[in-house]
């Protein structure tokens, strides 16, 4: 695979001899056409981080099996509730043997996406003084959002530092943040805290190593491995790699259903959760007046109320769907669709010769998956406002992303911004985000965020760079008439 192209190159000829991997994966273009249709309607999606596309298949499979049997409110003998048990228990399974887990190991939680996973494990985790929460500055907002839980319970907070310019984070950095430090770290306990970091960042696509999940364990801490951005192009074998908590969006991977998510952990792990309070279904026993109850011992505890058990099995469609056409298929066609971005992306230039793109991360196709965060800039090197490169994409009919995309840690690593003024600033009490991003005088308040996924076509890549052309090439970056920002 190319790394490093200097001319500006277009069409399918070029593409095809710089990634000839990609005439492999036709097959997707033919299910693209029929399973993808509605992409034929003018619709130019480029935000597969931010959700994945269902294929009709997946629709008729739900229609087909609501049409055809009776489900009830699962947690009970009635035959109905048994049909549904029956099918979530089946997408129980199917998750961990796509993740090559051990059942004897692993469990899968069914929770409502991502996030909830995260929550879970933040209020849970037997967090206290003298333990640590050490967090990738490279995380979602659900990740580091765990923190106000550690350092409500006394445990010390600690941010693992970005590198620019490819906005990775170093091995080193890994090993100094776990490392065992005078003073810290309960006497007598075996776990010193949680590591969290995910295989793939959502902003750059970064993915990060793998191995640092053994390197955690060794320094005596569990870890969460957020595989929500990861597992859409990639396979993740837990018999390998053994983190202790997983969280992830099914939408993510395969569009649909939304609203159904997983904690997939290791059981010794969950053992070690606390929660902090109970629901339905989540206890085997539990007394009004005697002021006692007894948590399931099982997965059922973390799973509150009733389970959404008329799309759970979806999962499982999704799941097969996946399979059957080939991760190891979309994964080709999404890095070399990457690399020919990545690769005109550097390429567009305006009549003085300056660069029109100025890229977030890294620049090449080693280590990243199929998200890319940029800004266009104009001749003067000026940044273009990502809120004009919203509203004029979409104007075009094309779904991108704009903004820092709930991870503040690899935005501030893409601008620059350094921990004194942002502490100087929090300090000020400013109330907007486009008062911070007036403070600290940024070109700009956010990135672009190009991302691809299994449907993708070359076409939909081609489609993007004319649209970038033709609105920024020799155009001076102009402020005027546009909304102020209200959140990141
Ligand atoms: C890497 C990563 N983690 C966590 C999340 C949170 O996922 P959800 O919003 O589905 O809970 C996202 C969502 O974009 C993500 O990209």
């Amino acid at each position: 695979m190319s790394t490093s192209r200097e001319q500006s190159v277009t069409g399918p000829g070029e593409f095809l001899a710089a990634y000839p991997g990609y005439e492999s994966t036709a097959a997707l273009d033919r299910l693209r056409s029929t399973e993808y249709a509605y992409l034929d309607d003018g619709v130019v999606y480029l935000d597969y981080a931010g959700a994945g596309l269902a294929a009709t298949a997946q629709l008729r499979a739900h229609r087909d099996r609501l049409a055809e049997r009776c489900f009830g409110n699962p947690h009970s003998e009635n035959p109905t509730s048994k049909a549904a048990t029956e099918v979530v228990e089946q997408a129980r399974r199917a998750v961990l043997a796509h993740l090559n887990a051990d059942p004897e190991e692993y469990c899968a939680i069914f929770t409502a996406n991502a996030s909830a996973a995260c929550r879970i494990v933040g209020e849970a985790y037997p967090f206290a003084r003298g333990s640590r929460f050490v967090v990738s500055s490279d995380n979602h907002n659900s990740v580091i959002g765990m923190r106000e839980f550690a350092r409500a319970r006394g445990a010390q907070v600690v941010h693992v530092p970005i590198d620019t310019p490819e906005l990775r984070i170093s091995d080193s950095a890994v090993h100094t943040a776990l490392r065992p430090r005078p003073g810290l770290g309960r006497p007598g306990h075996t776990r010193r805290g949680l590591f969290a970091y995910p295989a793939q960042s959502n902003f750059t696509g970064v993915q990060h190593p793998l191995e640092w999940v053994r390197i955690a364990h060794e320094n005596g801490y569990d870890v969460l491995l957020d595989a929500a951005a990861y597992l859409p192009t990639n396979e993740l074998d837990l018999r390998v790699v053994q983190p202790d908590f997983v969280p992830i969006s099914w939408y993510k991977l395969f569009g649909y259903p939304t609203g159904v998510g997983c904690l997939v952990a290791r059981r010794a792990a969950l053992a070690g959760l606390r929660r902090p309070w109970f629901a339905g279904g989540t206890i085997a026993a539990v007394s009004l007046q005697g002021d006692w109850h007894v948590m399931t011992d099982d997965e059922s505890a973390f799973e509150d109320g009733t389970l959404n058990f008329l799309s759970i099995p979806d999962v499982a469609f999704g799941i097969g769907w996946l399979r059957e056409i080939g991760l190891d298929m979309v994964h080709r066609r999404v890095a070399c669709l990457t690399g020919w971005l990545l690769d005109r992306l550097r390429s567009l230039v305006h009549d003085n010769g300056a660069p029109m793109v100025r890229i977030y991360g890294p620049a090449d196709t080693r280590r990243r998956g199929g998200t890319v965060a940029f800004n266009f800039l104009d001749p003067d090197g000026v940044v273009v406002d990502e809120r004009l490169v919203a509203a004029e994409s979409a104007a075009a009919g094309i779904s991108l992303r704009t903004g820092c995309f709930c991870n503040p840690g690899a935005g501030e690593g893409a601008f620059g911004i350094e921990l004194p003024i942002l502490r100087r600033l929090f300090r000020t009490r400013l109330a907007t985000v486009e008062e911070y991003v007036t403070a600290l005088g940024l070109p700009s308040g956010g990135a672009i965020r190009v991302s691809l996924g299994l449907p993708s076509t070359l076409a939909d890549v081609e489609t993007f760079l004319r649209f970038a052309e033709s609105a920024y090439r020799n155009r001076p970056a102009t402020v005027a008439g546009l909304r102020p920002r209200e959140r990141c």
